[in-house]
């Protein structure tokens, strides 16, 4: 667009000039000023033209409008579940009305009648692994991003490993911003590695920060990735103290390496077998891990030396010991926070088949007696939030066929399902729709440090999912799945309920039922 402006421009000129021969000399100084001006004019016009074009004619939005009214008799608000509507403009929800005073609202406005479906604030996955660039095979921003927006998910903070190189530098961050734009359907932002290389550097730590990473992420065993090098509590200490300052969180994967305590025996246990597996990541390195980490949280105490900083534990499988360590951080009055993610709280080793290594993750998915005591303590509000830990890789490295968990790549792929999987096993638990969107929304927004996502109120960016909690569908063939591998995925297959029916970004319906809008219109969120 920009070549052509300038064509125009330069055409305009030309007549200029030839006019300008045929009048006198004196004319010629008056109009030699004027050009530039002339010519920024006629640029000014051909640019409104073209924009104008752009917004008549919205790839972003399913809707050919901006401004309209959400229905519905169940929208979850911080002020608790109500009939009413939502009104969006633009980018924004500018009002939240219950079903009184919308009686009294001027009819003729667009009206998006849900009816009796879920209208929730979007999912905020605050950890995903896109693998992009770099791995792209392995998943990719467009179809990770469009299966996030299939699955009621509108923003998602992107893992600084397995895509390559990992995203540890100012340099780094660049390549990552660079293939997320224009190839994201939901909003993305990116954690920073912590790593033994800039753990003592703070200026390199400071120029990753200040280049709008929303916080740092570090591995306390071999993260599987050999450009991703895990970090011990002392480069955690010396991270926390830097990110006090900017008051953004460290994310820790919080498992010890396992020949740093002793380890069961496998030698002639079947790899095929998942107990295999199992025993070769006990809930110990788990615990260790916390334990080592609890004596550097100590400094984000108010008044400690890291004040101001935040430690937040990954993907918790454990529901003892590990979970006990992190509560009393708690009551401490240390800024700590843990998640833990739906596959550990839908399966238990007792379903695993052997072989099926579409299963192994780390931590691992341990026994049913530890899910119920996961539910517990999530019910309870001693886990903070949820999020999905989608780790794909190419079906290969799944070694589907070998069977083989020992060797086989550990991650779980589930970035699509995460709503209804939550909902699905949450039932019999007596899971509300306002703890769905207090473990899905509100939590990971603040600690992504997103004011204005998370909630449906006013003046909020527009991120709303809707969802029929009482629909079931069966997650076969048949149905549109967006991730890149589906096979690879453990919920294929399953019967599942609540179905995404509509999801919104800043105000654009970018996904409904099976069908994305036509460009990638999500936004890079940057920390400022
Ligand atoms: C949306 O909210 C932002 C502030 O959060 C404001 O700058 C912008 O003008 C609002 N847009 C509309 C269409 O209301
Ligand atoms: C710290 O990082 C900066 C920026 O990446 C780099 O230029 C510098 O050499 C590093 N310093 C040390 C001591 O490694
Ligand atoms: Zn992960």
């Amino acid at each position: 667009m920009r070549r052509f402006r300038e064509e125009r421009s330069g055409r305009v000129t030309d007549r200029l000039r030839l006019s300008c021969r045929r009048r006198g000399a004196e004319m010629e100084g008056l109009l030699w000023r004027v050009l530039p001006l002339l010519a920024l004019l006629s640029s000014l016009l051909l640019y409104s033209y073209f924009s104008g074009f752009k917004t008549s004619h919205n790839d972003c939005s399913l809707l050919p409008y901006s401004h309209y009214w959400i229905r519905s008799k169940r929208i979850v608000t911080p002020e608790g579940v109500i009939a009413g509507a939502v009104e969006v403009k633009g980018r924004n929800i500018t009002s939240v009305v219950k079903e009184e005073d919308w009686q009294g609202i001027s009819k003729g406005e667009r009206v998006l009648d849900y009816g009796e479906a879920v209208v929730m604030p979007g999912l905020i996955d605050v950890h995903a692994h896109l693998d992009d660039p770099g791995r792209s095979d392995w998943e990719g921003f467009p179809s990770g991003t469009k299966a996030a927006a299939a699955g009621g998910i509108t923003t998602l903070v992107d893992m600084p490993l397995n895509n390559f190189p990992s995203t540890v530098s100012t340099e780094t961050l660049e390549l990552k911003i660079k293939a997320a734009e224009k190839n994201i359907y939901v909003d993305v932002g990116f954690w920073g590695g912590l790593v033994p290389d800039n753990a003592y550097n703070s200026s390199a730590l400071e120029a990753l920060l200040q280049a709008g990473v929303l916080g740092l992420k570090s591995f306390m065993c071999p993260s599987g990735i050999d450009d991703f090098p895990m970090t011990d509590a002392s480069h955690i200490k010396e991270g926390l103290s830097v990110l006090a300052k900017y008051r953004r969180p460290l994310l820790v994967h919080a498992e010890v390496q396992p020949d740093s305590i002793s380890m069961p025996d496998l030698d002639g246990d079947d790899p095929r077998s998942y107990y295999t597996y199992l025993k070769s990541r006990p809930p110990l390195m788990e615990e260790g891990a916390i334990r080592e980490l609890l004596t550097v949280s100590k400094d984000t105490r108010p008044g400690g030396r890291s004040e101001g900083a935040h430690l937040h534990v990954v993907h918790l499988s454990d529901a003892s010991s590990s979970l006990e360590l992190i509560e009393e951080a708690k009551r401490n009055g240390e800024s700590v926070t843990v998640e833990t993610c739906p596959h550990y709280l839908a399966f238990s080793a007792e379903d695993i088949q052997d072989g099926d290594t579409r299963f192994k993750c780390a931590p691992p998915i341990r026994d049913a007696a530890n899910k119920e005591k996961l539910w517990e303590a999530l019910m309870a509000g001693k886990i903070d939030m949820l999020s999905s830990d989608h780790s794909p890789t190419v079906p290969e490295l799944k070694l589907l066929r070998d069977g083989n968990f020992l060797r086989a790549w550990g991650g779980i792929s589930s970035l699509q399902f995460v709503l209804p999987v939550t909902w699905t096993y949450g039932r019999k638990y007596g899971l509300t729709l306002e703890q769905m969107a207090h473990w899905w929304s509100k939590r990971p927004a603040e600690l992504a440090g997103q004011r204005l996502k998370g909630a449906i109120v006013t003046g909020n960016y527009a991120d709303i999912v809707v969802w029929d909690p009482d629909t079931e569908f069966y997650l076969d063939d048949n149905y549109p799945v967006f991730i890149k591998h589906p096979t690879i995925s453990a919920y294929m297959g399953r019967r599942l309920a609540g179905k995404v029916l509509a999801t919104f970004l800043t105000g654009n319906l970018v996904y409904e039922e099976g069908k994305h809008a036509p460009a990638a219109c999500g936004a890079t969120i940057l920390a400022k």
